[in-house]
This record gives C-alpha cells, sequence and structure tokens, in this order.
C-alpha cells in the first residue's frame, strides 16, 4: 500500500501558510487542506443559526452534521456550506474572530479531529499539505514534515491589512493590529490544542521573505 506524505504547517495568521501550502500543492501533486476554514465555517454557520458557542450539544451536532465542501473553481480553493459558496462570508476580521473563539471549545475541537485526518489520508493525491495551528502537535503528531512559520506582528497584520483591503474592506492599520495579536494570544493560551511549534518542526522566519523566498525553504526541506 502507497502511503500517503503528510506535510504540516502551522503558525500564528499573517504568516503567509495558506499561499505557500497551495504553491506546494500545485507542484509537489498533493492536497491541501486549509483547515482554519474548518473552524471559520463552524463560526459563521453557528452565528447565522443563533447557535451559542457555548451550547455543546447544538454545537457539537453542528460540527457533525456541516455539510462541509471544498472545490478547486477558477485556480482559487472554494468552501461551500451545502451549495451555498461561504469563501468570502468567512474572511471577514469577525469571523476571523469569531473562529478563534469557537476553536477554543474542546468539543468543537474532538468533533472536527478525525475529519481532519479523513480528509487528509483520503487523498487520490501522493499526499496531503494541511494548514493549521496544531497539525503538526495534534491532528497528525507523526506527519512527514513539520513546518511552523512565523513573522513579526507588524509584518503578519501589514499583509492581513493589504489582503482585506485588495477585497475592499475598509479597515485600520492599527485595528487590524490590535486583532491579529489578540486571535493570536486566544489561540495561543486555550487549554486544548493551543498553537505551538511541534518540537520536531522546521521554524522559518518568514519577515524579510518575499513568497519566493519562503516557496524555496519550504521546497527544499521537502526536497531533502
Ligand atoms: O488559519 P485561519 O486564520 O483561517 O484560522 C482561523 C481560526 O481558526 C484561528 O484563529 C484559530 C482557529 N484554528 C485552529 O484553532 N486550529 C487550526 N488547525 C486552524 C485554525
Amino acid at each position: 500500500m502507497n502511503k500517503k506524505i503528510i506535510i504540516a504547517v502551522d503558525g500564528p495568521s499573517g504568516t503567509g501558510k495558506s499561499t505557500i501550502c497551495k504553491l506546494i500543492a500545485g507542484n509537489f501533486n498533493l492536497s491541501y487542506i486549509d483547515t482554519g476554514a474548518i473552524y471559520r465555517s463552524v463560526a459563521l454557520s453557528a452565528l447565522e443559526n443563533d447557535i451559542s458557542f457555548d451550547d455543546e450539544k447544538k454545537i457539537k451536532k453542528l460540527c457533525i452534521e456541516l455539510p462541509l465542501g471544498f472545490s478547486f473553481v477558477d485556480g482559487a480553493n472554494h468552501v461551500f456550506i451545502g451549495d451555498r459558496d461561504v469563501s468570502e462570508a468567512i474572511r471577514t476580521p469577525e469571523i476571523s474572530m469569531a473562529a478563534s473563539t469557537v476553536s477554543s471549545k474542546p468539543v468543537v475541537r474532538s468533533s472536527l479531529l478525525e475529519m481532519q485526518r479523513k480528509l487528509a489520508r483520503e487523498t487520490t493525491q501522493k499526499g496531503t499539505i494541511l494548514d493549521g495551528r496544531d497539525i503538526g502537535t495534534v491532528v497528525f503528531p507523526d506527519a512527514d514534515i513539520k513546518i511552523f512559520l512565523t513573522a513579526s506582528d507588524e509584518v503578519r497584520a501589514g499583509r492581513r491589512y493589504d489582503e482585506l483591503i485588495a477585497k475592499g474592506h475598509k479597515v485600520d492599520f492599527n485595528k487590524v493590529l490590535e486583532e491579529t495579536i489578540q486571535r493570536d494570544k486566544q489561540d495561543s493560551q486555550r487549554s486544548i490544542a493551543p498553537l505551538k511549534k511541534a518540537d520536531n518542526a522546521v521554524e522559518i522566519n518568514t519577515d524579510g521573505l518575499d513568497i519566493a523566498g519562503v516557496y524555496k525553504a519550504v521546497a527544499k526541506l521537502i526536497q531533502s
């Protein structure tokens, strides 16, 4: 049986995880799973259906029954809840913060754990690259390659700011910086599966590196 390669990419927001994962997946014939999109979809759906993040029973049901779908449309990854394309709706600053909050709930993490493993292992490609916060520590502690991307708060907030402006959101840099710091603090300090570098992960600081520079560093690791 051919064993599927698993590559775990973790790190705080704005370190370029998704951009790099998409490029690596395309060039190395791997599937890509953006695990943040799963937590974002749960947060969006809970808010739209007036489900409190503290209502364990309803939140668990939502996680288990959420009809999530992923597809590649016109060169971009799209996320669906049922027939509805939520790719844009899950990327607002409000949903970023809500995803961070809902993802700190133990019932949410335990309900979504097996789903992430199954999605990654069932790929028809050579393997899967996943990005998130706990991929190398909890979801795939035995991943073949573990990468932890970092960057300074200002650089990460700047990337997030540029992304939001490009999408037409009216945002203030200092507010984006504040939210970036607050979200990462929440993700790093939660009691379950916090954002943390796995002991055997290779850390890449992306300050001063453009996409090509980060790609080169990650590709080198994979090739070696
Ligand atoms: O990667 P992202 O910014 O799209 O993730 C949104 C939130 O989801 C993030 O603030 C924390 C949570 N998350 C998580 O707890 N574990 C993951 N593996 C991925 C995301």
